[in-house]
This record gives structure tokens, C-alpha cells and sequence, in this order.
């Protein structure tokens, strides 16, 4: 009903309007008055924790993107290896596991069988699980040693769009959690990071406010394109990959994510006249190294003809030079800039769909929850 979609067209409209409540939800009581990181509810021993030398991420789908942001951050964080794995794949292919690696199983329903039987595998050789999950009680929380639940609330269409944003902040939080009782980071720094996390639900809400209008215009524009592709580069390109799911999922597109700098080794030769190609574009402060290859990126798809569609932070100022149509975000850290990134790409795929006269919360073929291997 209306009531329930609390005055929205669609679940998938009230969800990512949720998306910075899930965000400063998920940051909710996990932290000392004194600013550091309590994790106490996950049961695992501060000494365990500092013997782990390696993490695994198991997942699917948007989780499994989620946790392929998260190895950007906790690897730079903690200096161990995290390894992103989608959990059917994982469970086959006889990984490495010692009772030093963490596996961490991200998932909103906490029922998906492929990633439940990954954990099981996990934990038969010894490692030990933390669940990433939004529902309580669900089977991969109940069969982990230990859980850091999200605070989405409950996800109802079956593009999954809030429980994103909250999976990357609760694994962030696990990161930085591991570099406090690691020591590989000063306090200092954890305090400024965790403020930075606390800054994004009102910059998400800023791109909620100010750019819906431009991303409906572009989506509209955009109707009778056959594909797109989406590119990023670093934590952009785990965005990108997420993007080009939701436009497939919802709006039943042809579309590939790709690595910025996988262009020229294969995805260029796709690049036709008007072809729309939506890029992730980096923080432009200091104009840094990725910021610039990134723009390079953009001019060699321009120079062949394709429409170009940037996500780029408010005063770039190289991105309004080549883009066709842009969705600004506000500054902020690198590390931090997927919790605003992935929202223009929700709402794109939203609009398209809409457009497309299509229900956008139950996609065809798809199920909000994959109960079978
Ligand atoms: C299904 C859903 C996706 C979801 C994936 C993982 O395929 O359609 O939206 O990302 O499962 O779900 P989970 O509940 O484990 O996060």
C-alpha cells in the first residue's frame, strides 16, 4: 500500500530516500564517549582480532560490491590482504583458510544459500566467520561466530539500495576497528575518519535534494539506449560495477562495469557514436594522479563519440570540459566518496525503470532473496 511506501511511488523510491538514515543508523552506538570504536556486540576477543592476518569477503550480488569497496579501505587501513570473493565461487575452488583468516559474510536477508554454504566451508576449516547483515536472527548471523549487524531497516524491493551504503559503513567500521586494536593507525586518524563517516548521511541527502531533477532529465534522454557501460577507477570502480547492476536489475538493460584503466586493453573497441558511458570521476582536490586518469579516460570515449554521463565532486573543474550531463556529489574523502556515488546511479536506475513503465520494486526473474544454491 501507499501507507506502507510511506508516500512514495515505490519501495525502491522510499529506500533510497532511506539511504543516509541507514548510514548515520549503522554508526549508531558503536562508539565510546571518548570517540573510539566499540564493537563489543560481536563477541570476538580484542586479542583474536589482533591475530588475523588476512580477510576473505564472501557475498553476492550488492553485497558482494559492497565488499569489494570495503578491501580498498581496510587494506589501506590495516595493511593485512582482503580478498573479495563471490561466495559461490569461493566455496568450490578449495580457498586458503587458517584460523587466522576472517571471513566476513555480507548480506542483507542473511538467507542467501550460496553465501550461508561459503560460511559453513569457512568455518569447517577452521576460520572464523563475522556475518555483515541487515536481519535479525536470519539463518548466516545464526550460524556465524560473530555478527556487526546494518541498520537499513527492513529492505523491501528487490534492488537493494540502502542495505549498499549500510554494508560499506559497517565494514568500514570493522576496518577501523581492526587498525585501533591493531595499532596501525594513530587515534587521531580513526577519530578523523570516523568523523568524515559521520558527515555522509547529510552529503547523500544533498545529492537527494539537489540533483533528482537533472538524473530524471537524463534517464528520460537516455530511454532507446540499447547499453550502457560504467566506468570507474579505485573505490569507483566497485560503484561502477554496482551502477551497471541496478540499471540491468530494474530498467532490464544491456550494461558492463568496467575498470577505468581496463578501457584501452578491450572495453574501447565497444565505443560507438552516442554510446552512454557513466563515469565515476575521483575527487578533483589537488587534481591528484586518479583524478586525472580518470579525465583521461573520458577524453578517449569523447574522442570516439560517446555520450558521456560523470559522477563528479561539485567544482570539478575538468569534468563540465567533456561531460555531456553531469550528477554532482559534495567533497569528500576518497575512501568515503562511494556512499554518494552509488546514490545518482540508485536513482538513474530508478527513473529508467519508471520511464520504461516497469514495477520497479519485483524486477522480472529476480527474487529479493536467493534461498538455493
Ligand atoms: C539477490 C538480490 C540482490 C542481492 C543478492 C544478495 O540476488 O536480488 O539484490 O544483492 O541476492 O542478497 P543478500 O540478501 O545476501 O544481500
Amino acid at each position: 500500500s501507499s501507507a506502507q511506501k510511506g508516500g512514495w511511488d515505490s519501495f525502491m523510491d522510499k529506500e533510497i530516500h532511506e539511504d543516509p538514515t541507514a548510514v548515520a543508523d549503522t554508526l549508531l552506538g558503536r562508539f565510546n564517549p571518548n570517540g573510539d570504536l566499540n564493537l563489543d556486540e560481536v563477541h570476538i576477543e580484542p586479542e583474536v582480532f589482533r591475530q588475523i592476518d588476512k580477510i576473505i569477503i564472501v557475498a553476492c550480488g550488492t553485497a558482494s560490491y559492497a565488499g569489494f569497496v570495503a578491501k580498498y579501505a581496510i587494506e589501506h587501513w590495516v595493511r593485512i590482504p582482503v580478498e573479495v570473493e563471490l561466495a559461490h565461487e569461493f566455496r568450490y575452488r578449495d580457498p586458503i583458510l587458517t584460523p587466522r583468516t576472517l571471513v566476513v559474510a555480507i548480506s542483507q536477508s542473511g538467507e542467501t544459500m550460496d553465501t550461508l554454504m561459503a560460511l559453513r566451508h569457512a568455518r569447517e576449516q577452521g576460520s572464523r566467520v563475522l556475518a555483515i547483515c541487515n536481519t535479525q536472527g536470519s539463518s548466516i548471523p545464526r550460524e556465524s561466530d560473530a555478527v556487526l549487524y546494518t541498520h537499513a531497516g527492513p529492505e523491501i524491493a528487490v534492488a537493494s539500495t540502502k542495505a549498499f551504503v549500510s554494508q560499506v559503513v559497517a565494514a568500514y567500521l570493522l576496518g577501523l576497528y581492526l587498525a585501533q586494536v591493531k595499532g596501525t593507525m594513530f587515534r587521531d586518524e580513526i577519530h578523523q575518519v570516523v568523523e568524515s563517516l559521520k558527515d555522509m548521511p547529510r552529503k547523500i541527502q544533498w545529492v537527494l535534494d539537489t540533483q533528482t531533477q537533472t538524473i530524471a532529465r537524463a534517464a528520460k534522454s537516455l530511454i532507446t539506449a540499447k547499453s550502457f557501460l560504467f566506468l570507474g577507477r579505485h573505490v569507483g570502480y566497485p560503484v561502477a560495477l554496482e551502477g551497471a547492476l541496478k540499471l540491468k536489475e530494474i530498467a532490464y538493460t544491456f550494461t558492463e562495469g568496467f575498470a577505468a584503466g581496463e578501457l584501452k586493453h578491450g572495453p574501447i573497441a565497444l565505443v560507438e557514436e552516442g554510446e552512454p558511458i557513466v563515469v565515476i570521476v575521483p575527487s578533483s582536490r589537488g587534481r591528484d594522479l586518479l583524478h586525472n586518469k580518470v579525465i583521461s579516460s573520458i577524453e578517449e570515449v569523447k574522442a570516439r563519440g560517446a555520450f558521456v554521463i560523470a559522477v563528479a565532486e561539485e567544482g570539478d573543474p575538468d569534468v563540465d570540459r567533456y561531460a555531456d550531463v553531469v550528477f554532482w556529489r559534495p567533497t569528500c574523502p576518497t575512501l568515503m566518496s562511494p556512499l554518494v556515488d552509488v546514490v545518482p546511479l540508485q536513482l538513474f536506475a530508478l527513473e529508467m525503470a519508471k520511464d520504461k513503465g516497469l514495477d520497479v520494486d519485483k524486477p522480472r526473474n529476480l527474487a529479493k532473496s536467493v534461498t538455493v544454491e
